[in-house]
């Protein structure tokens, strides 16, 4: 078993990041005996053989689990379970069950210890990394939350075996991201691989796995509560989040689009150099992402209005400069508009 380790610091306290790890090892690895299982039920099966004495809450992934009536029905289950302030809870699923379920465990009893086990392709590279949390409301995207570390990550390969085609692609839009922001490598390795990712070839997918981890697990060490340099993990989602709030679409496909968008608008800003464009959308193409982007620029504008990265008329953009290197700029709501008109 070859585990890579990484780490996010958070002040004194440090969270690991184990990659390669199956779950089935993780009561020894990490030393810890779960009181509660609070799974996605595609992987209700997979996680009572794992842990045949441990309760389980399943809770059904999407997008919709996300919510307060939700979270309200997990709090209940967990009284009903007698967790107290000792408990440990292990949290398996893709990136709504880890973000609703951290959400709960960080506020039960004012928090509780936690594991996260992220069982997408998207949620091992991206949404379980970085303590990160939420839930939607009144249509606004992770609107409420807090950032609050787990005790650890677990990226278990295996577990994307069941992931649906569709799924499984759409986290390579976090990956090509995090590859963007900050390393031109794991950019060129997405690409001169492209097939044997497509056909969930797990080593393949091991290995861009560990160093787009690096990307996030570095940033968030350096920025924990998004001051400054964590900003750039937003490049592609102030219009992501807005395509998905108009079209409904998954997060992936969205962040897929937001990033072809943004690339231009870098492109305008005299960052990211225009032939650089099409080297992005062949590569997500071929990840068989979308980047048509299919949405109204007035709309988009309208829906980034209820965004948290606002702040009165501007907004913080993660300007592109080149394939591998990105930026914090301040821009105005005002060029906001006129550039996603230029772009759209
Ligand atoms: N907290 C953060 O920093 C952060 C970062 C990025 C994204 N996110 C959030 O992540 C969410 C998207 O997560 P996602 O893409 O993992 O989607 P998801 O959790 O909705 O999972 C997608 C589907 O796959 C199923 N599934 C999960 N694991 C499976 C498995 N191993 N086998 C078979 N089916 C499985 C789920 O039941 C669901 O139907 C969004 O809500 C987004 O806001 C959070």
């Amino acid at each position: 078993m070859n585990v890579n380790e990484f780490e996010v610091r958070n002040g004194s306290t440090t969270s690991k990041v184990l990659v390669g790890l199956p779950i089935s090892k993780i009561a020894d690895y990490c030393k810890v005996t779960p009181s509660v299982l609070i799974c996605d039920r595609a992987l209700s099966e997979r996680c009572s053989q794992a842990f045949s004495s441990t309760p389980i809450i399943d809770l059904k992934g999407g997008e919709s689990i996300k919510s307060l009536s939700n979270l309200e029905a997990l709090y209940k289950s967990l009284l009903e379970l007698e967790i107290d302030r000792g408990s440990f809870a292990l949290i398996i699923g893709g990136g709504t069950v880890c973000d609703m379920a951290a959400l709960a465990a960080s506020t039960f009893m004012r928090g509780i210890r936690f594991g996260l086990v992220p069982s997408t392709l998207l949620a091992q590279v991206d949404a379980a990394i970085g303590g990160k949390n939420g839930i939607n409301f009144l249509g606004y995207k992770n609107i409420v939350g807090t950032i609050n570390q787990p005790d650890f990550v677990v990226c278990d390969p295996s577990l994307l075996e069941t992931l649906s085609q569709d799924t499984y692609l759409e986290g390579f839009s976090e990956i090509v991201k995090h590859a963007l922001i900050r390393d031109k490598e794991l950019f060129s390795l997405l690409e001169n691989n492209t097939e044997l990712l497509v056909k969930k070839n797990l080593q393949a997918v091991l290995d861009i796995i560990s160093p787009a981890i690096k990307v996030k697990t570095e940033i968030v060490s350096s920025d924990q509560f998004e001051h400054g340099e964590r900003m750039l993990l937003n490049f592609g989602h102030s219009v992501a989040h807005a395509i998905e709030h108009i079209r409904k679409i998954s997060h992936g496909h969205a962040v897929s689009i937001g990033m072809i968008i943004e690339a231009r608008i870098s492109a305008e800003l005299k960052g990211l150099p225009s032939s650089q464009i099409e080297r992005i959308s062949k590569l997500l193409r071929l990840l068989g992402l979308p980047t048509e982007c299919l949405v109204e620029p007035d709309d988009i504008f309208d829906a980034i209005l209820k965004d948290k990265k606002r702040r009165a008329d501007q907004i913080y953009f993660a300007k592109l400069e080149k394939i591998g290197n990105a930026k914090i700029i301040s821009l105005s709501l005002k060029d906001l508009k006129e550039l996603l008109h230029a772009v759209c």
